[in-house]
């Protein structure tokens, strides 16, 4: 059945590189990105692009009618980190933007949507090593908070309603295209750029820091597998663990040395570390491959080389048009 796709939050570190996916798979003009920030990159060629404010319903709901979409990506969110800073803010935002789109699938408009979860949503409590789909949560910021109240209210409506909302639980995402804003895993991305452009890294988080990780590509690949999947093989409908790659600052240091030999890195965690202690090490992502076969592709090893190759290349390209 062909498909028409809505992402909202297209601008950000995932929804920039989901459209581009998506758009290979359906078609340019079968996927509308929307942000409330302009992306020159997704509207170039006269590709689909709407401003919208997804705390509005109505805006969202006025580009579901006016291209017909049959499916919603809904991925705005303010991080963990900003989320500290500004929590009422943080909650509105997160929430209200699910909102709107559970109510608009629930009035029958669109009839599939992906909303993202996070790691986040576990806390101090949680068994941190392999952690499992069901365990005690207790998350302590307020984006994790945010997460969890979303990732029922998902069930909810796919209980009550019939919604067909399908969720992962992204760990860190690490990616070179665009960069994650306003999160604690954030350093795993800044460390590359710096790493390329100073070599050196002044790390927010400690050296023995351990978090799960994922590359870009395998977000990407999670993500589409699970909405292409079969309704009948998707047996959680608040969200599911999703894992791949876990390392600490120093281990993911000794990598980048190998290619960048000079690099160095000092460590001034700030309050950001509390934020990560409270979190996971490792996730147990066993529904995932057994409900919709979920597997990654990247492991450290090649991640750091795609990461270093692609932001090697995309410097070289942009002193070129100097
Ligand atoms: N990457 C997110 C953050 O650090 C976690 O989902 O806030």
């Amino acid at each position: 059945m062909s498909e028409t796709i809505l992402v909202l939050g297209a601008s950000g570190q995932i929804g920039s590189e989901l459209v581009i996916k998506l758009r290979s798979i359906y078609g340019v003009n079968n996927v509308i990105a929307s942000d409330i920030r302009f992306s020159e990159e997704l509207a170039k060629d006269e590709a689909p692009f709407e401003i919208i404010d997804a705390t509005n319903k109505n805006d969202i709901k006025n580009v579901v009618l006016k291209y017909g979409v049959t499916q919603v990506y809904q991925l705005v969110a303010m991080l963990s980190a900003n989320g500290e800073k500004y929590p009422e803010k943080a909650w509105e935002l997160n929430m209200t933007s699910l909102f709107n789109v559970l109510e608009l699938a629930k009035e029958k408009l669109i009839n599939r949507v992906f909303w993202p979860s996070s790691i986040a949503v576990f806390g101090p409590s949680t068994p941190k090593v392999q952690t499992p789909q069901e365990t005690l949560m207790n998350p302590t910021t307020v984006y994790g908070i945010s997460k969890l109240s979303g990732e029922f209210w998902c069930n909810y409506y796919f209980e009550k309603y019939g919604v067909d909302v399908r969720s992962l639980r992204y760990p860190g995402i690490i990616s070179w295209k665009t960069k994650p804003g306003g999160g604690t895993t954030d350093y795993a991305v800044d460390i590359f750029f710096k790493a390329i452009e100073e070599e050196h890294y002044n790390c927010f988080l400690s050296e023995n820091t351990r978090l799960p990780m994922m590359y870009m590509d395998d977000a990407v690949q999670a993500t589409i597998d699970l909405m292409q999947a079969d309704a009948s093989n998707i047996t959680i409908r608040t969200s599911y663990n999703l894992s791949a790659i876990d390392f600490t600052p120093e281990e993911l240091t000794l990598e980048i040395k190998k290619i960048i030999p000079d690099f160095t890195i000092e460590y001034n965690p700030d309050f950001r570390q509390e934020i990560a202690n409270s979190w996971p090490q490792t996730i147990d992502d066993s529904k995932a491959r057994e409900d919709w076969n979920w597997s990654y592709q990247f492991d450290l090893e090649l991640m750091v080389k795609d990461m270093i190759n692609n932001l090697q290349s995309s410097k070289k390209a942009e002193s070129s048009k100097l």
